[in-house]
């Protein structure tokens, strides 16, 4: 069983560059289906997630080459199958990005219907709704979605019931080879939004309005293959800024790589929790907080705080100087992580999508298992200023996401280690 172990207590110095986004790579890789031909990916980060949509591209007829640790070439010219199997999409479930593109270039798509997982029901039903007004029609048999636009795809004006950003995405990649103008209204606002939306204009669509709620779409009849550099990753970004803000020794940590105006939201909640940030040429320095105050955070759509940083800031103020709430609007079953948190001295109480979190004095080192990506990724966070090992379990969820996790804090003078330990001996 691979874990990650920390020794607790070591301060933070130094700078760390973050990847290019995670969220956006996976769905610029599925727009590379657009535009016939090899398109270019640079600053695309070496994370596990990557891989399995290489391998969905790959099972289509796409050729990939690795032009270097960061660089992929896709060539989508000789694709000629419009599947995304099971075993795939089970694996990762923004497999299903690649339905817009699909239907957009070919007019048709086989993609193996999405289960639960462990963030909650995650549901497609506004990817479909949304596609279907455009003209897809949808059949679903042995556990696969058909969808069909062989009769084309035709604009129209698609309301959003919830700003997701799955469904914004699906409906751009499909809507830039429609007939005709579709207008996506109650559009989700994140920032790899706009990174798709700007590589796709760089390709010869017509997009306007990308990070605002309302984005239009004007078909064009071809897009063509570009080189384009992926939008560093906020999130990331934002985990290590947790990180030095609990353990940064005087010189603080400079986070480099990502664009501060992506974190707006947490850079003011953090502050308010009295953690001090300077920007910096590169990006952001962070220095430890000396008391954190305790604070009121709700997870919401871009621009509001993103659920993605929920975990990290849970571990913030569970060592808050008195009582924090945490209000989950996105996912239902995104504070598992706060059990993990608990067993290492947190005092966390849940009520439906509300944490209510009474902060301590100290974490203690424990074995953890990581529930999910970035809960797996707060727990290591969280094991660098407990007192002892804290090791970490189920850490194959922080490589989804995370790239070299371990050898960028140890770079920063963090006691961290992959390790090896025997499975559980149970009967
Ligand atoms: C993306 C991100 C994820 C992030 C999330 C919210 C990727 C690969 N993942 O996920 O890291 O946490 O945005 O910022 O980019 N919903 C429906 N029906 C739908 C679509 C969504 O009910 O058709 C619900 C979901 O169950 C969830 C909420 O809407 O409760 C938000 O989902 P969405 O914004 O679509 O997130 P993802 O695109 O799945």
């Amino acid at each position: 069983m691979d874990i990650i172990r920390v020794e607790g207590g070591h301060h933070l110095e130094g700078s760390v560059a973050v990847s290019g986004a995670k969220n956006s790579a996976l769905k610029l890789m599925a727009a590379t289906l657009l535009a016939p031909g090899t398109t270019t990916l640079t600053n695309v980060p070496n994370i596990s997630d990557v891989h399995v949509m290489g391998k969905v591209l790959k099972r289509m007829g796409a050729e990939i080459e690795v032009v270097d640790e960061h660089t992929l070439a896709i060539d989508t010219s000789h694709v000629d199958s419009w599947e995304a199997p099971y075993e795939l999409v089970a694996k990762m479930r923004a497999s299903t990005a690649v339905m817009g593109p699909l239907l957009g270039r070919f007019g048709k798509a086989k993609i193996a219907m999405p289960g639960g997982c462990n963030l909650g029901a995650r549901k497609i039903d506004m990817h479909i709704l949304g596609l279907q007004a455009l003209g897809v029609e949808f059949d679903t048999e042995h556990g696969y979605i058909y969808a069909d636009a062989s009769a084309g795809l035709t604009g129209t004006n698609v309301t959003l019931e919830f700003a997701s950003v799955g469904a914004t995405e699906n409906l751009i990649m499909a809507s830039v080879r429609a007939t005709g103008t579709t207008v996506i209204d109650n559009a989700a606002r994140e920032p790899e939004i706009v990174d798709l939306a700007t590589m796709l204009n760089e390709m010869g669509a017509k997009i306007s309005g990308a990070g605002t709620p309302v984005v239009t779409i004007e078909g064009v009849e071809e897009l063509t293959p570009v080189t384009h550099r992926v939008v560093g990753d906020r999130i990331e970004a934002g985990t290590f800024l947790v990180a030095g803000a609990l353990m940064a020794g005087p010189a603080g940590v400079e986070v480099t790589g990502f664009n501060p105006m992506h974190l707006n939201m947490v850079i003011r909640k953090f502050e308010a929790m009295g953690v001090p940030f300077e920007r910096t040429e590169g990006g952001l320095r962070v220095r430890r907080a000396e008391r954190i105050e305790p604070i009121d955070i709700q997870t919401l759509p871009f621009p509001g705080f993103p659920t993605d940083m929920q975990p990290q800031a849970m571990t913030l103020s569970a060592l808050a100087d008195g009582n924090s709430i945490i209000t989950e609007n996105i996912f239902e079953n995104r504070f598992m992580f706060a059990s993990e948190l608990v067993r290492m001295g947190a005092d966390i109480h849940i009520e439906s999508h509300h944490a209510m979190i009474h902060g301590v004095t100290g974490f203690s080192g424990a074995q953890v298992s990581s529930p999910d990506l970035r809960g797996g990724a707060a727990l290591v966070v969280a094991g660098l200023i407990a007192e002892g090992i804290t090791e970490v379990s189920a850490v194959h969820h922080i490589a989804r996401g995370y790239e070299r996790f371990v050898e960028k804090l140890s770079a920063l003078g963090a006691r961290v280690e992959h390790a090896s330990v025997p499975d559980p001996d149970i009967d």
